[in-house]
C-alpha cells in the first residue's frame, strides 16, 4: 500500500453542493462487524460494508487467520465466524497498512489467543502510540512487545492467560476502551473500562446485537470472558466522518442545499452537528430512524453565514474525526474559533493539528496552535498548495476548502483517501465540487 502513485486533487473556485449524496458506510463499525463476525457462531451477513483500505486491512488479517469471507456481488460480505477459539496462526505477521483501529482492536482481540503473531502497518502507523493498549493489556496478563518508543510492530506471545481489571482509560479512546474489552472476552472474571468522557460506543452495541452480555452504566463498561457471539446481519450506516466533508462544504459554499442520505446517528458521532449548528450552521434532520443497532437520519444542509465559537471540551471526544473540516468551517467563519481539550489530534494519522494550521497558513488564514488544540481567525481563502502530510482527512477537508476559496487549491499526497472514502472525489464532484484528480 505504501507504493502507489501520487494523487493529487485540484480544486477550482465557484462551486456548490446540491442534489442527494449518501457516503459510504461507517468505518468503525464496518471494522467491528467483521472483528466480531469473525468470532461469532454462524455465517454473519455485512450490509453496507466500507470497501476501503482500512476495513480490507481488518478482513485480510482475519483471512491470514484462517477464516472464510465471502465478498457478494451485490457488494455484502459474509463472515463465516470462526467461533471464539477458532482463529489460527497467521503464518506471517498481519499488515495493518494505515489503519490504527485494526492494530488497536486487533491487539486486544489477539493477546488472548494460543499462537504469537506480529502486527505492523505502514510508516504514518509505525509512528503511532500503542502504549495505550499494551499497558492495559499486559496488566490482564498479556504479553506484548512493542518498539522502544511504544510504536509498532507489536509482537504478541500467545498461550498467555487473561484475567480481567478494571481499567480507568487516561484518555478517552474508544479504541482503546475496545482493545481491552475484546481482550476480557478471552479473559477470566470480570473486565471493566470506565472513560472519562463518552467516546463511539459501536463495540458494546454490536456485542450486545451478537448476543453477548455486558454492561453499561456511568461511564463504566463490563463483560465476562468465554461467551458466546452469535451471528446475523449488520446494516452499516452512511459514515458521519465521511458526510461531515460534504456537511461543511454545503455549510461554506454559497447556493449550496445538499441532502445527505441515511447517515449515521450514534449520539456519541455527532459532535459534528452540534458545533456546526452553534456556529450557526443549518441542519436538518429527518427521516429517522434506526438500522439494526445504530440510529440514522437524512440531513439537508443549506448554506449558512457561520461565527467563531469556543468549542465546548465535552463536545470533542464526539467529533474527534472531524476537525479538519471543522477547522476548514472556522477558517470561513466570522470571527474567532477556539478548539482546546483536542491533544489527541496530534497522534492521528498525522499532527492534524500542525497539518491543519499550516495548510490554513498557506491559505491566508491567521491561527494559532496550541498544545491541545487551536485558534482559528476566520477570513477569505486564498488558492494554495497544501501538504496533506498523507492524511485522508486533511486532503479531503482542504478539498472541501475549495468551495470557499478565491483561487485554486491543489492538495499533495492525496492517495490514503482510499483508506477510508475512495469515491470521495466523484461523490464530491458529483454535488457540484470543481475537483480533478491528477495521478
Ligand atoms: C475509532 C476511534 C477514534 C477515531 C478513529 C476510529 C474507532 O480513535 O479517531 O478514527 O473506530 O474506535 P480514538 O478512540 O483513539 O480517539
Amino acid at each position: 500500500m505504501e507504493c502507489r502513485p501520487p494523487v493529487r486533487f485540484h480544486v477550482q473556485p465557484g462551486g456548490r453542493l446540491t442534489g442527494h449524496v449518501r457516503v459510504p458506510g461507517d468505518k468503525s463499525i464496518s471494522h467491528r462487524a467483521v472483528i466480531l463476525g469473525a468470532i461469532a457462531e454462524g455465517a454473519t451477513q455485512i450490509k453496507g460494508f466500507l470497501r476501503a483500505e482500512d476495513c480490507l486491512a481488518t478482513v485480510c488479517a482475519f483471512r491470514a487467520m484462517g477464516v472464510n469471507i465471502e465478498d457478494k456481488e451485490d457488494g455484502d460480505l459474509i463472515v463465516h465466524g470462526a467461533g471464539l477459539y477458532g482463529l489460527q496462526s497467521p503464518s506471517s505477521a498481519l499488515d495493518l497498512g494505515n489503519s490504527g483501529t485494526s492494530m488497536r482492536l486487533l491487539a486486544g482481540l489477539l493477546c488472548g489467543q494460543p499462537f504469537d503473531l506480529t502486527l505492523t502497518g505502514d510508516a504514518s502507523l509505525r509512528r503511532r502510540p500503542m502504549q495505550r493498549v499494551t499497558e492495559p493489556l499486559i496488566r490482564m496478563g498479556a504479553a506484548i512487545a512493542s518498539n522502544k518508543r511504544g510504536t509498532p510492530p507489536l509482537r504478541i506471545t500467545g498461550g498467555r492467560k487473561l484475567h480481567g481489571i478494571k481499567y480507568r482509560m487516561p484518555m478517552a479512546s474508544a479504541q482503546v476502551k475496545s482493545s481491552v474489552l475484546l481482550a476480557g472476552l478471552y479473559a477470566e472474571g470480570q473486565n471493566c473500562v470506565i472513560e472519562p468522557a463518552p467516546t463511539r460506543d459501536h463495540t458494546e452495541r454490536m456485542l450486545a446485537g451478537f448476543g453477548y452480555a455486558i454492561k453499561k452504566e456511568d461511564g463504566k463498561t463490563s463483560l465476562r470472558g468465554g461467551g458466546r457471539l452469535r451471528a446475523g446481519t449488520i446494516e452499516v450506516p452512511a459514515d458521519i466522518s465521511s458526510a461531515a466533508f460534504f456537511i461543511v462544504g454545503a455549510c461554506i459554499a454559497p447556493g449550496s442545499d445538499l441532502i445527505l442520505e441515511q447517515v449515521s446517528m450514534n449520539p456519541t458521532r455527532i459532535g459534528v452537528i452540534e458545533i456546526l449548528r452553534r456556529m450557526g450552521a443549518n441542519i436538518k434532520i429527518s427521516n429517522e430512524k434506526t438500522a439494526g443497532a445504530e440510529p440514522v437520519a437524512d440531513l439537508r444542509v443549506r448554506s449558512a453565514a457561520l461565527i467563531g465559537i469556543n468549542i465546548p471540551a465535552e463536545l470533542v471526544p464526539l467529533a474527534i474525526d472531524e476537525f479538519p473540516a471543522i477547522l476548514v468551517a472556522a477558517a470561513c467563519a466570522r470571527g474567532a474559533t477556539a478548539l482546546t481539550g483536542a491533544a489527541e489530534l496530534r497522534v492521528k494519522e498525522s499532527d492534524r493539528i500542525e497539518a491543519v494550521s499550516l495548510g490554513l497558513e498557506a491559505c491566508g488564514i491567521a491561527t494559532k496552535p496550541l498544545a491541545d488544540g487551536m485558534i482559528v481567525h476566520g477570513g477569505q481563502l486564498q488558492g494554495a498548495t497544501i501538504n496533506s502530510c498523507g492524511d485522508h482527512r486533511i486532503a479531503m477537508a482542504f478539498a472541501i476548502a475549495g468551495l470557499a476559496a478565491r483561487g485554486t487549491i491543489i492538495v499533495q499526497d492525496c492517495e490514503n483517501v482510499a483508506t477510508s472514502f475512495p469515491e470521495f472525489a466523484s461523490l464530491a464532484a458529483q454535488a457540484g465540487l470543481d475537483i480533478s484528480v491528477e495521478r
